[in-house]
């Protein structure tokens, strides 16, 4: 942990520092929310914090400084960076996390490459880390707070710790998308997968509370 922030004070502005620092605490509070019913979610609070530090190491960089400091090419990079350009930093955070530091946890490489599009299956992890971008404490984000009382006031006692991600992940993405329309932009296929798997056909408590406390924002 001691390595990643003077990375992130080379690779970042200031303000970035601070939201990787407020997403890295947002996403360990959230992960301490997860029941501890296996062997996994014991460590899932460290790797959360640790995925919340390194979410946004791409975010200033192109792929020409990539270049330029050394770090390998994916595949699709330049192509991404061209169409999806908000979107290029989540996949080149992994392989630079890696270049820069040695191999990293495959699991909070995997939460990084999908933080920004999300994706149809996702796991804890991936699911904290994105919710945590969108909810930290120093998100503009009208919606904010609705997001965040679904965890911290139990409006939603009926549902499942898993149940409450995929609500959040369903309200995140559903206000991205209505977002890049509203500017013309493109939506990644990644964005559009995540959102068939957690908006369409949402139902019960989770609909009800949808329909009463979010709709009214969009
Ligand atoms: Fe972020």
């Amino acid at each position: 942990m001691g390595q990643i922030l003077p990375l992130l004070e080379q690779y970042l502005p200031k303000s970035r520092v601070a939201h990787s620092l407020r997403v890295a605490e947002t996403a360990r509070q959230l992960a301490l929310l997860q029941p501890c019913d296996s062997a996994t979610s014991k460590f899932l609070p460290e790797k959360a914090y640790s995925a919340g530090l390194l979410h946004d190491i791409a975010k200033a960089m192109s792929p020409q400084k990539l270049c330029d400091a050394g770090i390998a090419k994916h595949p699709w990079y330049a192509s991404t960076y061209i169409r999806y350009p908000a979107v290029w930093h989540a996949f080149a955070g992994p392989c630079m996390s890696e270049q820069l530091l040695g191999p990293q946890d495959a699991e909070i490489s995997r939460a990084i490459r999908y933080h920004t599009t999300g994706t149809g299956n996702m796991s804890p992890l991936d699911s904290i880390l994105y919710i945590a971008d969108y909810i930290e404490p120093g998100r503009p984000f009208a919606d904010r707070a609705v997001l965040a009382d679904i965890f911290q006031n139990d409006v939603l006692h009926e549902l499942s710790f898993g149940d409450k991600l995929g609500l959040a992940i369903a309200i995140i993405v559903t206000s991205g998308i209505i977002g890049l329309t509203k500017q013309q932009k493109a939506i990644h296929p990644l964005t559009l997968r995540c959102y068939n798997a957690h908006s369409n056909g949402m139902t019960g408590a989770s609909l009800h509370y949808w329909k009463t406390h979010v709709s009214r924002y969009y």
